[in-house]
């Protein structure tokens, strides 16, 4: 990518989404075979009545890759014209190279600069923050954001506090730059950070903290290892306070939402949010029910069904709001305008 400021404003706008999904379905009452568990605990707690497994060769960029030749191609897009791949992700293939370099080269965008965003379930917003700041600083032109997981390859499938919650998928959206006077596109951001509950959702080992050459640990410890409740709890609080802000700071009102496309995580935090956020359930769209948490890929994964159902519209004005690992949170307002 090579980018100079040349003076010209303009707007970062969202034009295509894609995603895509493994083919291997693990329904509640598969995961009963494995953990004691059952259908009525984990939909009752959470919401969710299946996930998405990836086989047992396949990581984080063989989604994505495959879910980034989705969206360029809806956006009649050549891979050699994106300047940026950004992909959020909690499981990359590996600690370096950056997934993004890999699926770089694998779709042919050898123009692109391409990095990774480590944010949690929050990265897909981060992720979208950073594609608007350098588009609308004239950097770039053409920016891919895309979250990629494969999840069950980091989670404990024998541990039931987490291995219920959690699926794999990739999905995504391409940012182009519009002409500044275009009232389209994003119209802010609240992000933010809070680190002292860092270690309630985190993958101990195989960082520089506790190096995989310094074990053996249990196997646990290189796996998700979550405090359920106080993840909980920070989640409801921090999708209405952002929200909240977000909507004072652009002077806007929530009826003016058309649709909110939240992280999903659980039905039960939702549920909490939207009624504190006074957004009646209609204009909500859920689909974790059938994919569990796909951490960043279940914004971008939601906003495309949401399309397919027929619920988000050109011009409509969509919030989207996420929470994760970090822990983090970040929620922005769009205006949904493809070319
Ligand atoms: N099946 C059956 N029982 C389970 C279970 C499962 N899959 N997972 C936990 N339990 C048990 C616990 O062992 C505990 O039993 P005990 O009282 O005998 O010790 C009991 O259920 C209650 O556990 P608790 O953790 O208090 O349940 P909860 O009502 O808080 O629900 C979560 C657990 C994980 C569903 C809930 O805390 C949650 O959704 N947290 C947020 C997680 C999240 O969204 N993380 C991702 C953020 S991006």
């Amino acid at each position: 990518m090579i980018g100079v400021r040349n003076g010209a404003r303009r707007r970062a706008r969202l034009v295509a989404l894609g995603a895509e999904v493994p083919e291997r379905v693990v329904t509640n009452a598969d995961m009963a075979k494995v953990v004691d568990t059952t259908d009525e605990w984990i939909y009752s707690r959470t919401g969710i009545k299946e996930r998405r497994f990836v086989a047992d060769d396949e990581a984080a960029s063989d989604l994505a890759a495959r879910a980034a030749e989705k969206i360029l191609t809806e956006a009649g897009m050549d891979p050699l014209e994106l300047d940026t791949l950004i992909i959020p992700t909690a499981s990359p293939d590996h600690l370096f190279p950056a997934t993004a370099t890999l699926v770089a080269d694998r779709i042919g965008a050898h123009r692109a600069a391409a990095f990774d965003i480590l944010a949690g379930c929050t990265g897909f917003i981060y992720g979208l923050a950073q594609g608007t700041a350098l588009i609308e600083s004239g950097l770039a032109s053409n920016v891919l954001v895309l979250g990629a997981e494969a999840l069950t390859r980091i989670t404990d499938q024998t541990d039931r506090r987490t291995c219920v919650l959690f699926g794999d998928a990739a999905a995504g959206a391409l940012l182009v730059g519009a002409p500044e006077d275009e009232v389209t596109g994003f119209l802010g951001f609240e992000l933010g950070a809070d680190g002292s509950g860092g270690l309630d959702l985190v993958v101990p080992a195989g960082g520089s903290r506790m190096p995989a050459q310094s074990g053996p640990y249990e196997p646990a410890q290189s796996c998700i290892q979550m405090n359920g409740r106080e993840v909980f709890k920070f989640a409801t609080r921090v999708m209405v306070d952002s929200c909240t802000k977000l909507l004072e700071a652009l002077e806007m009102h929530v009826d003016e939402i058309d649709l909110l496309v939240p992280h999903q995580a659980n039905q039960r935090i939702i549920d909490h949010a939207i009624s504190r956020l006074g957004i009646p359930p209609e204009k909500v769209f859920n689909n974790l029910e059938r994919y569990g948490n796909t951490s960043s890929a279940s914004i971008p994964l939601a906003m495309l069904e949401a399309r397919e159902a027929g619920l988000l519209a050109p011009g409509d004005v969509t919030l989207l709001v996420g929470f994760g690992a970090g822990l983090t949170w970040g929620s922005t307002i769009m205006r949904y305008e493809p070319t």
